[in-house]
């Protein structure tokens, strides 16, 4: 029987350190909450780095290790410095902020590269190591870019296809990273190459035209004897999850608590990981701008900030906690009353029930990001609304912006323009609101995540590759 191979940096599960010693947790964030709804343990091998696993004790270590192989998982396990070199050097303090045209984010000084290839060569070897005729390999995201070609090369026949979760930005801003063409050259070693929206695709379509020097017009291309599609496969969201935990009495009950606790104010919600593409201090400065021109009353106005933890051993991601602490700070010092904090804050993760009665309860949900390669909040959020209430007020630079029409789209950059359409969405009539929720629902059902997967796949599996010659080969096929 042929398998899925994923490949992702980020298993479903990561272990944490913790005072009570190591942990096994869900791993957090689209991309890992995402795959769990494909992944069936026995048809598909999820190879991926496990987290932080303690030095020291052997027997510990093995337990934790068979602990997450009986989630149907391979795990890579890579030294401290391997993590800083891959994870926070290049992944995240070049990589992620390049995607996400922010050129102003990279550090001054980044070493690293030789370690961000020594792990994307030990990724590889685990997917040979797993690999049968016939599987079909599919790796994710930004940090396993050279893993492609990596594999091509040990697996010639193998159909493989490549997603990326995050945005590709224009050639000019890709351009500014010295080993452009290595990665280029990377991903190129994939048949099928994924986006989440046709804007990104065509960015890369011309990258590798150029750095490649590749002739046509337009993809496929012919690389090195096979042919290399591309195409956008917009993500989505576990909808009958979501749909479930909306429905679900004990989340209900939250979500009236949370308005009972809130008196008769209006509940404007935002939940983003802490990063500083997420937009969250020009969203706190239009919610003062709303405050200062008189758009809202701070009174009966009450704002749910939900920042997750994450990456904190980049100091980017310090920076922008700082940030958002100071600013929170300096709005509810001037616009509290005795009986009223205008922007509650929270920094840490919720459970997955949490997050949906805050979904529940919001009369506005705030998705402003700065620059977002899909963005599943904005999904979760329509998906769990099973009552057809609730505004969404969405960054048109959001990839689910160009699903999601239905929601009131902004420029993140203008606060004043973030103002005056919460202002609005707070205002707005309610068979208003019902029209636009029953739209945006109809659509976040149709293209949920097995439909994403489904899409993806099939075309992969419909890759040029010889692997069925290979599978003849066998005499399996
Ligand atoms: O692609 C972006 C992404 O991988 C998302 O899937 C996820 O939300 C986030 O980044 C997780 O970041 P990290 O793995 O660094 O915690």
């Amino acid at each position: 029987m042929s398998r899925l191979i994923i490949v992702a940096n980020r298993l479903p599960v990561t272990v944490r350190a913790g005072e009570a010693g190591p942990r096994i947790e869900y791993s957090p964030g689209g991309l890992a909450v995402g795959l769990r709804g494909v992944h069936r343990p026995g048809e598909s091998v999820w190879i991926g780095w496990p987290g932080e696993i303690p030095e020291g004790d052997a027997n510990a270590r093995a337990k934790l290790m068979n602990e997450i192989r009986g989630f149907g998982c391979k795990p890579v396990t890579l030294t401290a410095d391997q993590v800083h070199d891959f994870y926070e050097t290049v992944a995240n303090e070049l990589l992620w902020p390049v995607l996400h045209s922010r050129l102003d984010k990279i550090p001054l000084r980044l070493k690293g590269w030789e370690g961000f290839r020594e792990v994307s060569a030990l990724f590889a070897r685990a997917v040979v190591e797993t690999y049968r005729p016939g599987d079909l390999v599919w790796v994710h995201d930004y940090h396993l870019a050279l893993v492609p070609q990596m594999v091509r090369e040990l697996l010639p026949n193998a159909r493989i296809g490549f997603f990326l979760h995050v945005p590709f930005p224009p050639e000019e801003v890709f351009r500014c990273i010295a080993e452009r063409e290595e990665l280029v050259t990377g991903l190129m070693g994939a048949d099928l190459i994924g986006f989440h929206t046709p804007g990104y695709a065509a960015n890369f379509q011309a990258t590798a035209r150029s750095l490649l020097r590749l002739e046509g017009g337009s993809a496929p291309f012919a690389w090195q004897g096979r042919r290399v599609r591309t195409g956008a496969f917009p993500m989505g969201v576990d909808t009958a999850v979501w749909t479930q935990r909306g429905a679900a009495a004990e989340v209900r009950e939250m979500a009236a608590t949370l308005h009972a606790t809130n008196g008769c104010r209006r509940l404007v919600v935002g939940i983003d990981r802490l990063d500083y593409t997420k937009g969250i201090p020009r969203r706190l400065l239009a919610i003062e701008e709303m405050f200062e021109r008189g758009l809202a009353d701070p009174g009966e106005t009450r704002m749910i900030q939900v920042s997750v933890p994450s990456r904190e051993a980049v100091d980017a991601y310090q920076e922008i906690r700082r940030v958002t602490d100071e600013l929170t700070g300096r709005i509810n010092g001037l616009y509290s009353t005795v009986d009223n904090v205008p922007i509650h804050s929270l920094y840490r993760s919720l459970a997955a029930d949490e997050v949906a009665s805050l979904y529940l309860a919001a009369d506005v949900m705030l998705v402003t990001p700065l620059r977002d390669g899909m963005n599943l909040v904005a999904k979760e959020f329509v998906a769990t609304r099973v009552d057809g209430d609730g505004v969404l007020v969405l960054s048109e630079f959001a990839g689910a912006a160009a699903e999601l029409r239905e929601a009131l789209l902004v420029n993140p950059y203008s606060t004043a323009d973030v103002a005056a359409t919460v202002a609005r969405a707070l205002a707005m009539p309610v068979h208003e609101r019902r029209w636009r929720m029953e739209r945006l629902r109809m659509r976040v059902g149709a293209n949920d995540v097995k439909h994403w997967a489904d899409s993806f796949l099939s075309e992969l599996a419909r890759a040029e590759a010889g692997y069925q010659q290979e599978v003849a080969a066998l005499g399996t096929g």
